[in-house]
C-alpha cells in the first residue's frame, strides 16, 4: 500500500460539526500549522469559535458543503451522526476521511454487530426489531435487556430496560416505534474502550484501553490505563478492535466500546467514528493526543506508535455542576498537582451536558486516582 497524498500544514481541514471534539481537533491542527474550516450552525459553538473559519450552516446545506469543497482541503468529522449520504457527496470533491461506508456502519447497531459478527467479534445477544411483530417471535433468552433504537442514540438515550416481553410493545413505542434492537442485558464486571488511528496506507496505531465507568448512561470517570484489565484481555481488544478498523478499511480514528464480563470474556458494544470521550486522557497521558492523531491520519502524515508518559484519570465535568450560571470554582481542583483542566467554551450549563473535563496525571494511576478524588470532593462529583 502506498501513502496517501501528504496535506502539508498550512493547508485548510475542514470539520463537520462544532462540538467539544471538534474544538479539541481544532487545537491539534493548529499546532501543527493547519487552518481549520468548522461547520455548525451555533454562533458559540466551541470548535466555531476556536476556528480561522466558522461556516454558520448546517452539514446538511448545499452551501456548506461547496464552502468546504472551495475552501478546504480534506474534510473529518466530530459528530456521529452527519448523514452518511454527506460524506459520499463531499467524497466525490475532496478527500474525506473517516468515509461515508465506515462511517454508515457506526450509526446503525445493527450493522454494527453484523461487522463484529464478521470480524469473530463476541457481542451481546441481541434481535433485530423491525416492527411490532419482531415481538412475538423473540426468545426469552434476550430479557431482561435493553432496547436501543437503532441509529441516532448517545450518552444513554435512545434506549428502554425492559424486564418481561409485555413491556417491551409499551418501551418500542416510547422510543417512537423506530428500528431497534433488543440487547440482553449482561452482568458486567466493567467497560473498556480501545481507541486507534488507521491511516490511508493501512498503518494502524492504538492506545492502551481506557476502564471507562457510566452514571446514567453518560461517561463519568475514566482511568488509563485500564486497572483490572490483564495483558492478555488487552491484547484482545486491542485484536479486535484492529481487526474492525481493517475490515472497514477505516481511515482516522476509531473508538471500539467493550463490555467485560465477569469471566474476564469481552464483547465489543457500539464503536464511534471519532476521536471518544474516554481517551480525552492522551491530551496530557501521552506524547501525542486522539486529536494529533485525527490530524494525522486526515493529513496523510506518518502515525509513530504513542507513548503514555504519564497514567491518568479523567473525569467529564457535567452542566450538572453549575449552580444556574455559576461555575465551579476552579481554583479548588487547579491547586492539586496533576490536574488538567479543559473547558469547552459552552455558555449554557444543562444538566448531563459535557461542559469540560479534568485529566489528572501522575506517576502511578492511583496517585492519579488519589488526586481525582480530591478533585471530585471539590467539585461535588460522586466518588467511585
Ligand atoms: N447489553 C448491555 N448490558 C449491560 N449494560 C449495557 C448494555 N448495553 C448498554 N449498557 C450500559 O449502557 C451504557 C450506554 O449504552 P451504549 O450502547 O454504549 O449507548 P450510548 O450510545 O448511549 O453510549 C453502556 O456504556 C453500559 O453501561
Ligand atoms: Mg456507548
Amino acid at each position: 500500500m502506498t501513502r496517501a497524498r501528504v496535506l502539508a500544514p498550512g493547508a485548510t481541514l475542514g470539520v463537520l460539526g462544532g462540538g467539544q471534539l471538534g474544538r479539541m481537533f481544532v487545537h491539534a491542527a493548529q499546532r501543527l500549522g493547519y487552518r481549520c474550516m468548522v461547520v455548525d450552525p451555533e454562533a458559540d459553538s466551541p470548535a466555531g469559535s476556536v476556528a480561522e473559519q466558522h461556516l454558520r450552516l448546517r452539514y446538511t446545506d448545499a452551501r456548506a458543503l461547496d464552502a468546504l469543497a472551495a475552501g478546504a482541503h480534506a474534510v473529518t468529522t466530530e459528530f456521529e451522526n452527519v448523514p452518511a449520504e454527506v460524506l459520499r457527496r463531499l467524497a466525490e470533491r475532496l478527500p474525506v476521511a473517516p468515509g461515508a461506508a465506515a462511517v454508515a456502519v457506526c450509526q446503525d447497531r445493527g450493522l454494527e454487530k453484523a461487522t463484529f459478527a464478521r470480524c469473530g467479534v463476541p457481542c451481546a445477544p441481541h434481535a433485530a426489531i423491525e416492527n411490532a411483530a419482531a415481538f412475538d417471535a423473540l426468545s426469552e433468552g434476550l430479557l431482561p435487556g435493553i432496547l436501543k433504537t437503532a441509529q441516532l442514540g448517545y450518552d444513554g438515550k435512545g434506549q428502554r430496560r425492559v424486564e418481561r416481553v409485555d413491556e417491551l410493545a409499551a418501551a418500542w413505542r416510547e422510543l417512537g416505534g423506530v428500528r431497534c434492537v433488543l440487547e440482553r442485558r449482561l452482568d458486567l464486571a466493567c467497560e473498556i474502550s480501545v481507541v486507534l488511528a488507521r491511516g490511508a496506507d493501512g498503518e494502524l496505531v492504538s492506545f492502551a484501553p481506557f476502564r471507562n465507568l457510566h452514571r446514567d448512561g453518560i461517561l463519568a470517570v475514566t482511568q488509563w490505563p485500564a486497572p483490572g484489565i490483564d495483558a492478555a484481555a488487552a491484547a484482545r481488544a486491542d485484536a479486535a478492535a484492529r481487526a474492525i478498523a481493517t475490515a472497514l478499511d477505516y481511515v482516522g480514528v476509531l473508538c471500539v466500546e467493550f463490555f467485560v464480563l465477569r469471566d474476564g470474556s469481552l464483547c465489543a458494544n457500539e464503536m464511534a467514528p471519532r476521536p471518544h470521550n474516554s481517551a480525552h486522557c492522551t491530551i496530557d497521558g501521552a506524547d501525542a493526543s486522539q486529536f494529533d492523531y485525527q490530524v494525522r491520519a486526515l493529513a496523510g502524515l506518518p502515525l509513530p506508535a504513542p507513548r503514555m508518559h504519564s497514567p491518568a484519570v479523567m473525569l467529564n465535568l457535567l452542566g450538572d455542576l453549575w449552580r444556574g450560571d455559576r461555575a465551579p470554582r476552579w481554583e479548588r481542583v487547579l491547586e492539586l498537582p496533576g490536574v488538567h483542566l479543559h473547558l469547552y467554551g459552552k455558555t449554557q450549563a444543562r444538566p448531563g451536558r459535557k461542559m469540560g473535563h479534568l485529566s489528572v496525571t501522575a506517576s502511578t494511576l492511583d496517585a492519579a486516582d488519589a488526586v481525582a478524588r480530591q478533585a471530585a470532593a471539590a467539585l461535588g462529583i460522586a466518588p467511585w
